[in-house]
Parts: C-alpha cells; structure tokens; sequence
C-alpha cells in the first residue's frame, strides 16, 4: 500500500519486521511472557509501507492493529517466530523489533498442570531460546536491523553498551533506546540511537513510534537497499 504523498522509494523492495512479545508456553493456559505490545515494529512495517515496500510483520501476540496493506504471519512463541523469520532470509530488509524471550520452558505440559502436580517448592526449568538476530546476521542476504533496550540513562554509556552487543549480534545496525522511567515499552513516545555495523551512528530520533521508525526505516535504506 503506497500512502499518499509519500515517495515510493522503496517500491519492490522485501521488508519483514518482526513485532511484539513472544509467549513461552507452561501448559495450555499459561506462559512467559514480557509487556511489548508490538507498536514500534508495526509503526517500522507502516513506514516501510508508506514507501512503497512489499511488507511482511512477522507478530508476536500483537496488541496493536496490523498497518493498512502490511501482511501479517501471527506466531506465539520465539521458537515459531524464528522459523516464521527463517522463511523470510531473502527479504532486502529484515528488522527484528519483537522482544524474544531468552528462555522457554523445558518440557511444557500438553495438559493443564494440576497444582499438586508442582510439588512443595516448585521450580521452572529453562533452556535458552536460539538467537534468531544472530541466526539472520549470519544468513540473510539483506540488511539486517536488531533493537536493544537498555537501563542505561548516560548517553555515551548506552552508546557503549549498544556497540558491544551490535558487534556480538554481528547485524548491519541496532537501534538501541533507553527504558528508563518514562521511555520505552508501553509508552507513547520513544527516543533512539541507530547504531551502524562498526559502531557509528547513523541517525538519532525522538518523538511518537511512526516518526522514530520513518527515521529508522530512513537511516537503515539510505545506502543498502
Ligand atoms: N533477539 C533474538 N533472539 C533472541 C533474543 C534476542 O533475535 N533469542 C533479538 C531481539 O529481537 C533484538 C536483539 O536480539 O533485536 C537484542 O535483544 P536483547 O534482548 O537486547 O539481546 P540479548 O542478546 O538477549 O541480551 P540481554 O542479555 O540484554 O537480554
Ligand atoms: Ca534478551
């Protein structure tokens, strides 16, 4: 869906963007799960829309509605949400804004557990869940775009802890932004750095999720795509 006005720069490009908060199962009713609500990665499929992109979001328990003219694969789990991404490692851009659990539950029931079936002291075990950033960095043909939110509130430390984990993810830029009180999950505005492979910034931005992610989905194409 091309917007009105907007440039369709993008025009026969692939984007997927994958969105929300995975759910990491314990049995039927119940699971793991943390409070993205999948805003920002649909605000980033929208913006790619608006510019002319072919744009899948991959969604994990999304809260937000699916952008006009974006397709939507729905997934629960990291586990279905990497094989949901692995289908996509031809895209031209790839973003990964969903917030993947790092660890699902070993043996989860197929039934509802009983109470008694947990025992005094009940414990969960957990095993780590694959990184699928890193998985696409190492496979993807495209662009390949990972978010982090960090605590730290000093810029040049969130600036420091953003480029360490860029390198360790081994992907072509990381939005990184700071979840400080009032910023971050939940919240109307946001505010970013774009952090590009060998630790440059590419772009800054603040303000509502579908500027931010016009100047995210700016900064990651302007050269690449
Ligand atoms: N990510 C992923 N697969 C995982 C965990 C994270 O693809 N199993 C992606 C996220 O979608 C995000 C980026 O990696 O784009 C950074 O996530 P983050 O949780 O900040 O990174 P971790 O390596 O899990 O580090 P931390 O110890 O800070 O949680
Ligand atoms: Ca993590």
């Amino acid at each position: 869906a091309v917007v009105e006005g907007a440039d369709a720069r993008l025009a026969g490009q692939r984007v997927v963007v994958s969105a929300g908060g995975t759910r990491e199962p314990i049995d039927p009713v119940r699971f793991i799960g943390n409070r993205s609500s999948g805003a920002m990665g649909a605000a980033l499929a929208r913006a790619a829309a608006e510019r002319g992109a072919d744009v899948t979001l991959v969604g994990a328990n999304l809260e937000v509605p699916v952008p006009d003219g974006v397709r939507h694969v729905a997934v629960e789990s990291a586990e279905e949400l990497h094989a949901a991404m692995l289908e996509h490692v031809d895209a031209d851009l790839v973003i990964m804004a969903a917030a993947v659990s790092d660890y699902r539950v070993v043996d989860a029931s197929d039934r509802k557990r009983k109470k008694e079936a947990w025992g005094d002291s009940p414990t969960l075990a957990l095993a780590e869940n694959p990184d699928i950033l890193v998985d696409l960095a190492s496979r993807a043909e495209g662009v390949v775009v990972g978010f982090a939110a960090e605590s730290e509130t000093d810029p040049d430390e969130l600036r420091e802890v953003g480029r360490a984990k860029l390198e360790r993810k081994g992907c072509d830029f990381l939005v990184v932004n700071s979840v400080s009180a009032d910023t971050g999950f939940g919240a109307v505005d946001t505010s970013v750095i774009v952090l590009a492979r060998g630790g440059s910034e590419a772009a800054s931005a603040s303000g509502d999720k579908v500027s931010v992610a016009r100047a995210i989905i700016e900064a990651t194409t302007k050269e690449h795509v």
